[in-house]
């Protein structure tokens, strides 16, 4: 018999821990890497199309100046409006009001876009804070939007949802990777569906996409670290064992339901609170 010395093990598995920690921490740095690509994308069109109207406008109101002075210079409303006419007055007071429209709105999609951003960029806080969970899917779906819309329809068939005791940042990147694999495995007439419910004192939400689907035999590794059927260089398999890792330090839990050629539906289960922190915890008056 040569028994396995104690201490071979509680040397080697702080070391292994540690790796997989620092693996994991570079999957994020990745996710976040990719999204700022389309994040990039998004940002560049109404930039775009704002600046482009600035230039117009620059051009209206030069021309509205031009009016305003003649009327220092002439006494005749006929001619006023002889000028007026000349200079295309009626076309630009129309298109001004669309212009200025279009450009707020364009502004409203990017600090909607940079709000979203920020709500990502807190991804190793460690407090569990009382959010929204439509909000965490609806942030991600903005960020993701340069690789949705031209590959999935999305349904949003929400339920009603008290707030939920989370970290959400780590929730948005649990949505992320989700979202990245349902669109990973569309093919045409994509569809990914997102649904919200409660049960209790649990809230869900799921990712159903039309895609690929995933063969039995592959969803008990799903999970794993390194698991990935993508080509070298497409995946790391970590994506869904960084998500594992979150949901389980919420003591949630992902349920998976999946069949070849059928799609797969991606569930996650998160308790309404947590006990270190959530509205019903009492504060202590004083540290210690
Ligand atoms: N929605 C899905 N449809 C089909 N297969 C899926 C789906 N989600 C996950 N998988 C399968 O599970 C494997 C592991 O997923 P995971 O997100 O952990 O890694 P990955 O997507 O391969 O790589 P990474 O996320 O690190 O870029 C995938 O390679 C794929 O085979
Ligand atoms: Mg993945």
């Amino acid at each position: 018999m040569n028994p396995i010395p104690p201490s071979r093990h509680d040397v080697k598995s702080p070391d292994l821990e540690q790796v997989s920690r620092q693996l994991l921490q570079s999957e994020k740095m990745a996710a976040i890497g990719q999204l700022a690509a389309g994040v990039a994308h998004e940002i560049n069109n109404p930039i775009g199309y704002v600046a482009s109207n600035l230039r117009t406008l620059v051009g209206y109101v030069e021309v509205m100046l031009k009016i305003i002075d003649q009327t220092e210079q002439t006494d005749s409303m006929s001619e006023l409006r002889a000028v007026k006419k000349r200079l295309e007055y009626g076309y630009i007071r129309e298109d001004v009001l669309a212009l200025m429209a279009e450009s707020e709105e364009g502004i409203e999609r990017v600090k909607g876009i940079i709000a979203a951003l920020r709500d990502f960029s807190h991804i190793d806080e460690e407090t569990f804070i009382a959010a929204d969970l439509h909000h965490c899917l609806d942030t991600t779906l903005q960020l993701m939007n340069n690789e949705l819309k031209y590959r999935a329809q999305v349904i949003k068939a929400y339920g009603k949802l008290p707030p939920v005791a989370c970290m959400p940042s780590q929730i948005n990147q649990v949505v992320l990777n989700l979202l990245t694999n349902a669109v990973h495995t569309l093919g045409g007439d994509g569809c990914i569906t997102l649904r919200t419910g409660l049960a209790g004192e649990l809230a869900w939400f799921e990712i159903e996409d039309n895609g690929k689907g995933i063969p039995e035999e592959h969803l008990p590794r799903l999970f794993e670290p390194f698991f990935t059927t993508k080509p070298v260089g497409e995946g790391t398999g970590l994506g869904l064992a960084l998500s594992y890792r979150i949901v389980e330090k919420h003591r949630g839990r992902i349920e998976v339901e999946s069949q070849t050629g059928q799609g797969s539906r991606f569930r996650v289960w998160l308790p309404l609170e947590q006990p270190a922190a959530g509205p019903t915890k009492p504060q202590p008056a004083e540290g210690r």
